[in-house]
């Protein structure tokens, strides 16, 4: 069975570069795969996130987040992670398995070395965790981006490891990185990403999202002059809100000269266009939190059943499982 898994860590305001280049292509992606799994990575958040109004505030954000953008509860597993308690078990035993050395060569941990960050135990085994939230179901495909591809590698080798020492019991998994997923220009150009301090956030309100969209660097054209569209960050986002039709009509107007500040408040109400929608869903969606958990706790459960199915073959295979 070809099973897919996407772990999400709730690591603050998601904004239209998240929304464009991650979001979107997983959702889409559920079509693809027989089981779809998708997971807030709360325990992983607490490697860094010590502040727990805000990690709280962030797991049901990013809850409702996946639910307005369109991600279907019924049609695949939604849970958070801190709900599957044999996720832990399976990282202590996998955890016995694994070399230190294959976590001291982990490129997120040897980063936060480099950066002087305070480095806990958290840190150093994260990748354990990952590896059990991934071999726990049974998984064979992971998309990530290019920063996890060496963490999947990782639950690669230590489920290949597992079986040459027990037995073929688990299923080994791949990345996948989606190479089509463009990379999506922030307020300055380089890529939309919150350390580069230059996002738009997904759920602002339209008065804000414009100012922003407004601050959007561009050349010093004069207004009349005509404009290359495919060398403008303006008209690459304004084409990924728009329909075809109004791309085109949008191509024409760059090239008979279209003047900087009327291309952002076309790009701005575009947005607008497609993002109110959702983010009136999102915000029926957030105000009720007792319903977002009962999601969550309904896919949790539909989760916990693969889980414990996946333990029992663990613990047979290790020799801690009681005796029949
Ligand atoms: N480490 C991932 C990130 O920072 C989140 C994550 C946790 C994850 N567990 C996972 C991703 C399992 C894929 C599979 O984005």
């Amino acid at each position: 069975m070809k099973v897919s898994l996407t772990g999400i860590k709730p690591s603050g305001t998601v904004h239209i570069g998240n929304y464009l280049g991650a979001i979107v292509p997983a959702i889409e992606m559920t079509q693809r795969y027989e089981r779809s799994l998708y997971f807030i990575a709360d325990e992983h958040a607490l490697t860094t996130v010590e502040d727990p109004a805000k990690l709280h505030a962030q797991i049901f954000d990013l809850a409702a987040t996946w639910l307005a953008c369109g991600l279907d509860p019924r049609r695949t597993l939604f849970y958070r992670q801190s709900s599957i308690p044999e996720v832990f078990e399976l990282a202590w035993i996998l955890g016995c398995i694994a070399p230190k050395g294959l976590l001291d060569r982990a490129h997120a941990y040897k980063a936060a070395v480099a950066a002087g960050e305070p480095i806990n135990v958290g840190i150093y085994t994260y990748p354990v965790l990952m590896a059990a939230d991934i071999i726990l179901f049974d998984t064979t495909v992971v998309p990530v981006g290019r920063d996890q591809k060496q963490h999947v590698e990782i639950a690669r080798d230590l489920a290949e490891k597992f079986n040459r020492l027990y037995g073929r019991v688990l299923v080994p998994p791949e990345p996948e990185i989606n190479e089509e997923v463009m990379t999506i220009p922030g307020l300055d150009g380089r890529k939309m990403s919150k350390s580069y301090d230059n996002v738009i956030p997904l759920w602002a309100q339209p008065a804000e999202r414009r100012k922003l969209v407004m601050r959007i660097k561009t050349n010093s054209q004069p207004p009349e002059e005509p404009k290359d569209p495919e060398g403008s960050e303006i008209f690459q986002l304004y084409r990924l809100f728009a329909s075809p039709e109004q791309a085109a009509a949008m191509s024409c107007r760059y090239a008979a000269g279209i003047g900087w500040a009327d291309a952002k408040v076309a790009l701005a109400e575009v947005m607008e266009e497609r993002l109110a929608p959702l983010r009136a869903r999102y915000e029926a969606l957030r105000a009720d939190e007792t319903a977002l958990e009962r999601t969550l706790a309904e896919g949790a459960g539909r989760a916990r059943t693969i889980a414990c199915a996946t333990m029992a073959r663990v613990r047979a295979a290790v020799g801690i499982a009681s005796p029949a």
